[in-house]
């Protein structure tokens, strides 16, 4: 009797943990549920596959050429910077400086600092005036908010001035600050570049392979290499696509609430809308000037310290943030939005987006918030550095 007592008791108390466990998963489900409900009725989706310009259809020979393009310095005037210079896979494309430093720097990351790299030049060169954003996606630039884009004028830059990654490449060779320097006056850059290239055999046989037909080595099919492979380097496998995708476990309880909240309460999606988390327009957020801007003041899209959207894909690599690089962590983002006040001595408050204004978030709102942005961030893509580079040059510039 006594035994068995005892036997029952002791089934109770095993039982116990169960039975709450029991209940809580319970819970967990009808809470989940209803976020999983909500959340459908917003009709979310999200990235596709990449879309090719009919003028440049992509392939592996291509794809390979720019992929030496991007991380050689020979396109740069002192042969001391390369794309992968400012857009490092190890800073998600981006190069973790609030503004980048480009010619006659040295270093990488946040410990690149400038006029260290020994060149002689006739004016000292500052930094390069808006933040680096991450060439992750860019393929994608300019889709709507129902997903639709057109590669042949996907628009570039935080002020758009250029479409399409086979235009925005033919950028900054010419730039003084970024890559060119005082090594060739700006109007015969890409005369330079090419004859540099044409004089390689290993790059005059990658152009042949790529393009052949004859007269390989162009500015254009430059140009069109650098954009295969950028259109490579994309990501769409975040816990958000996976969730969208119908994982319903690849979202955490307060990044759905985060998520909730996002399309919600705070509005965000008013400006960051579609796949992109971007409606790819103009918007005067007040955002303070960076102090280290060469003019001390960046006027933005037509003189009305307007910015583009960015995406908010891949945030958790691709710090600091703004066009300038203001602020460091997300979270400092999100009460700025959260304030939605003009911290921008130009930018009077009838010069406000109506759409940037004061949310009332609570600190634990935000906290949602940040926790769902941070599944935005995919860290699987190409982070692999070219062993070496056709000119011989260091891979990458002087980042070493
Ligand atoms: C010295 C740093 C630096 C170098 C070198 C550099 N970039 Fe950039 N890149 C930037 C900055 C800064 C911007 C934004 C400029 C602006 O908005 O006015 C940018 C913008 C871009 C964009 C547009 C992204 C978007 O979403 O709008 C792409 C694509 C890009 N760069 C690719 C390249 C390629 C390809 C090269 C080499 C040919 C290159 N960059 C060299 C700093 C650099
Ligand atoms: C009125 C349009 C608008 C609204 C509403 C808005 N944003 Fe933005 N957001 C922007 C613009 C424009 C920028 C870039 C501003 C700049 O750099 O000058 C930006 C920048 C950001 C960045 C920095 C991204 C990067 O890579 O630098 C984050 C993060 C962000 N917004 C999150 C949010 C969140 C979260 C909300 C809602 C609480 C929100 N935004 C609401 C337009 C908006």
């Amino acid at each position: 009797m006594k035994h068995f007592t005892f036997s029952k008791l002791r089934l109770g108390f095993l039982l116990l943990p169960f039975l709450a466990f029991l209940l809580h998963s319970c819970e967990t489900e009808t809470v989940d549920s209803t976020l999983d409900q909500q959340i459908a009725e917003l009709g979310l989706s999200g990235l596709p596959s990449v879309a090719h310009p009919l003028t440049n259809p992509s392939n592996s020979a291509k794809i390979a050429l720019g992929r030496m393009l991007f991380w050689d310095p020979i396109i740069s005037g002192h042969k001391d910077v390369a794309c992968a210079t400012c857009h490092h896979p190890d800073f998600g494309y981006s190069d973790g400086l609030d503004l980048p430093i480009g010619v006659n720097g040295s270093g990488l990351g946040p410990s690149r600092t400038e006029n260290t790299g020994g060149l002689q030049l006739s004016e000292p060169i500052g930094r390069v005036p808006r933040n680096s954003p991450s060439v992750l996606n860019t393929a994608y630039n300019g889709m709507t908010a129902a997903g639709n884009y057109a590669p042949e004028s996907a628009p570039m830059f935080w002020d758009s001035r250029m479409l399409s990654l086979e235009s925005q490449c033919q950028g900054p060779p010419g730039s003084r600050s970024e890559m060119r320097g005082d090594g060739c006056p700006e109007g015969i850059v890409f005369d330079t570049i090419i004859a540099r290239l044409a004089a390689n055999s290993q790059y005059a046989a990658a152009f042949n392979v790529a393009f052949p037909g004859g007269d390989a080595v162009t500015r254009i099919n430059y140009s069109k290499a650098i954009a295969a492979f950028e259109r490579t380097i994309v990501t769409n496998n975040s816990a958000y696509d996976r969730y969208l995708r119908g994982d319903q476990n690849a979202l955490s309880d307060q990044q759905k609430k985060g998520l909730l909240l996002f399309f919600g309460k705070a509005e965000c999606n008013n400006c960051h809308s579609g796949p992109m988390l971007s409606d790819f327009n103009f918007h005067a957020m007040g955002v303070p000037d960076n102090p280290k801007h060469p003019e001390g003041t960046d006027r933005g899209k037509d003189n009305l310290y307007k910015f583009r959207t960015p995406t908010l894909r891949n945030l958790g690599v691709t710090g600091p943030y703004l066009h300038n690089g203001m602020l460091s962590t997300i979270r400092e983002v999100v009460e700025f939005m959260n304030d939605g006040v003009s911290q921008n001595g130009y930018v009077l408050s009838g010069m406000m987006d109506p759409d940037m204004k004061p949310l009332g978030l609570t600190s634990e709102e935000m906290d949602d918030i940040v926790a769902f942005l941070e599944s935005l961030t995919d860290t699987n893509f190409d982070r692999t550095v070219p062993g070496g580079v056709p000119s011989g040059l260091p891979v990458g510039g002087n980042i070493h």
